[in-house]
């Protein structure tokens, strides 16, 4: 692991998308803008789902290693499970970070990397959890929602938290708007949740996240 000139060590992430990769651009961005050793971490590579995606494209730019895990093509989903566990141990991350993977992991990923393993999601959870938390929200007629930065367990959407931010929600607006002004605050909040862990440390207690 690489240290600061401090002795801090540079925390290694490994992110995974499966969309647009504005939450793993902000990162990049971020890691860029102050340096690695500043901010507490760097992007040793970036797995998807699927391929074709932006997300791996940016990675691709950013001349980072990239991979892709299909359940396709996996005899079960646990095999898949495994298969990613595997891609993502081979770069040796501290963290892991879920930056719009559109899948739930299992047994298998959660056993090497659960409580290291980072998520975001478009919603003040625990409302709205899962697939369509922003259209969830529009459709419940909710005033406010916003979203989530936690930590991945077992369940859908349902670890402990590590950070929130209330988006409003405006008269007129449709699942796109609302999506957009979300993931604007979505991708501030990552970026310093991440940090903030990266260059602390954490312990989970219960349900509350500690960050010292
Ligand atoms: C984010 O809003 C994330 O919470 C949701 O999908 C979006 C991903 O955006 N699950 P991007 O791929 O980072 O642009």
């Amino acid at each position: 692991m690489a240290a600061t000139p401090a002795g801090r060590a540079v925390r290694r992430l490994v992110v995974l998308v499966s969309g647009s990769g504005t939450n793993l651009q902000a990162l990049l961005d971020e890691i860029e803008r102050t340096g690695a050793e500043e901010y507490g971490a760097r992007v040793v590579a970036v797995g998807a789902d699927r391929s074709g995606v932006e997300g791996l494209a940016r990675a691709e730019r950013a001349g980072l290693p990239t991979f892709v895990c299909r359940v396709r093509d996996h005899a079960t989903r646990a095999e898949w499970d495994a298969a990613l566990a595997a891609h993502v141990a081979a770069y040796e991350p501290d963290l892991v970070i879920s930056a719009g993977f559109m899948k739930i992991v299992g047994k298998e990923f959660l056993a090497r990397f659960g409580g290291r393993t980072v998520n975001t999601h478009p919603a003040l959870l625990p409302s709205f959890p899962g697939a369509h938390g922003v259209r969830d929200a529009l459709a419940y007629g909710a005033r406010v929602t916003g979203c989530t930065v936690h930590f991945v367990d077992d369940g859908v959407d349902t670890g402990p938290v590590i950070a929130q931010g209330v988006v409003e929600i405006r008269d007129g607006d449709d699942e796109s708007a609302l999506h957009e002004r979300i993931k604007e605050v979505e991708r501030r909040l990552l970026v310093e949740a991440v940090g903030r862990i990266a260059r602390n440390g954490h312990r989970i207690e219960g349900r509350k996240v500690i960050i010292p």
